[in-house]
């Protein structure tokens, strides 16, 4: 079977390396791709948003099966694109329709959606410029922090807490106005949340569905948790508190709701669904959904897969999951994102890199990288993830930290303490 992936980041580069493992895996395309993709198949330099260029792309390499790793295209309905050509309706692809695609695209969608289906999240109001007054009002009834999430997409930097009712008041204004664009047209208010977030990944096809493992992501760019919010600085699974009993709770409370809750809306959805949950004192609520993986979760969550990844994603497109027996390995990931110096505000790129050999137990996952005569070159804030798998946790970590020191590039950074406080959560118990 040959197989396109859609991306260029570490996720990308962790499906095509597990994928490239499955026996039944002909030859793997990307598109566009990244230095360390191209060691495990071809790049091809398009956009996954150019519907025609990736059509283009999977007659000429006769594509049996697309993946898609972002969620733009998915939003924009790629998915509905491929089911309605019919040169493209008989490959499979594996994403949501634009209709489920709106669980990200649109956090009203998400929030009427989860109201609509009795999933547990933060009460909200969702508010335009005719409903002003009424949000403002909604703000005063809060207690502080108070949470602004422009509707759309943007980018992962939509969302706004704020300390002060005055401030948050103000930004309600400038949102409305324009300040995230037409993103923020819309602002959804939430009640904050107080707990420990974790991330819990399921896939789907359509009727039934399979839960992979959970992670933690470390959204921000600085030790102890400080500093702006990025794309994710690394990332650990399993998530120590995510015990049998909550994952029941969330199975129950969350998981089912959500695929019966797509199945009764009659709306087409093939693949992930990543739910970011609040655990508040042992009860799970939901933060957001995602139609696609995490990154850099997926960098932990797929090395512990042991099921072979072409066999469920093929299961998942012709709706036979419960076909496929699903092994997940008991041992810990942890992986560390390494980037561009200044990053998430401005940095530098094409900087030479230098990467270690990586031990049995270790790989480097490529994000923002490219290869340019036979040198690889930084590309993008987030460059590089070194998972490590480990019996136990503390080695997984250790290990990982020990191969992002002998990375070698101008300005790089990483965090140090990444898993730790997942680590002192087991000690305490
Ligand atoms: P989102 O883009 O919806 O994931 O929000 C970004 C981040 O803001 C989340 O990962 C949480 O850390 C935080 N957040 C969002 N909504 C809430 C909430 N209702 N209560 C507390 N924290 C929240
Ligand atoms: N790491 C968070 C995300 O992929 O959205």
């Amino acid at each position: 079977m040959n197989v396109l992936i859609l991306g260029s980041g570490g996720r990308e580069h962790t499906f095509g390396w597990k994928l490239a493992q499955s026996r039944r895996l002909t030859q793997l395309f990307f598109a566009p791709g990244n230095a360390g993709t191209q060691s495990l198949g071809h790049n091809i330099d398009i956009k996954p948003e150019d519907f025609a260029a990736v059509k283009q792309a999977v007659l000429s390499f006769k594509i049996n099966m697309v993946v898609v790793g972002p969620e733009a295209p998915l939003v924009m309905g790629i998915v509905d694109y491929f089911a309605q050509d019919p040169e493209l309706k008989d490959v499979k692809i594996i994403g949501p329709s634009a209709h489920g695609a709106q669980l990200e695209g649109s956090k009203e969608f998400a929030k009427k959606f989860m109201i609509d289906n009795q999933i547990p999240t933060a009460k909200y109001l969702s508010v335009t410029s005719q409903n002003l007054n009424e949000g403002l009002d909604f703000l005063k009834q809060l207690k502080a922090p108070y949470v602004l999430k422009a509707d759309g997409l943007a980018a992962g930097k939509g969302v706004l807490i704020l300390d002060q009712l005055a401030e948050a008041q103000t930004e309600l204004g400038l949102m409305l106005d324009g300040k995230f664009g037409q993103a923020g047209h819309k602002v959804v208010i939430e009640e904050y949340l107080h707990g420990v977030e974790l991330s819990v990944f399921v896939l789907t096809d359509g009727i039934s569905y399979v839960i992979l493992p959970e992670a933690k992501d470390y959204k921000r760019i600085g030790i102890g948790d400080t500093g702006l919010n990025t794309g994710g600085m690394g990332a650990v699974s399993p998530v120590p508190f995510a015990n049998a009993d909550f994952m029941k709770k969330v199975e129950e409370q969350v998981v089912k709701p959500t695929i019966d809750g797509l199945k009764n809306a009659k709306i087409d959805y093939k693949g992930f669904v990543f739910i970011g949950l609040m655990n508040v004192d042992g009860q799970p609520f939901v933060i957001e959904y995602n139609v696609r993986m995490g990154d850099p979760e997926t960098e932990v969550v797929i090395p512990r897969l042991e099921t072979d990844l072409l066999d469920l994603f093929e299961a998942t497109a012709e709706g036979q999951l419960p076909q496929v027996r699903m092994n997940i390995s008991s041992k810990s990931a942890c992986t560390v994102m390494l980037v561009s110096g200044g990053y998430p505000e401005a940095f530098e790129k094409r900087q030479v890199m230098q990467i270690p050999e990586m031990p049995a137990e270790s790989v480097a996952f490529h994000a923002g990288t490219q290869l340019e005569q036979s040198q690889v070159l930084t590309n993008g804030g987030r460059v590089l993830s070194i998972t490590t798998l480990h019996s136990n946790l503390e080695q997984a970590v250790k290990q990982s930290i020990e191969l992002a020191e002998k990375v070698q590039y101008k300005d790089k950074y990483f965090r140090s303490d990444i898993g730790q406080d997942m680590m002192r959560w087991s000690a305490k118990k």
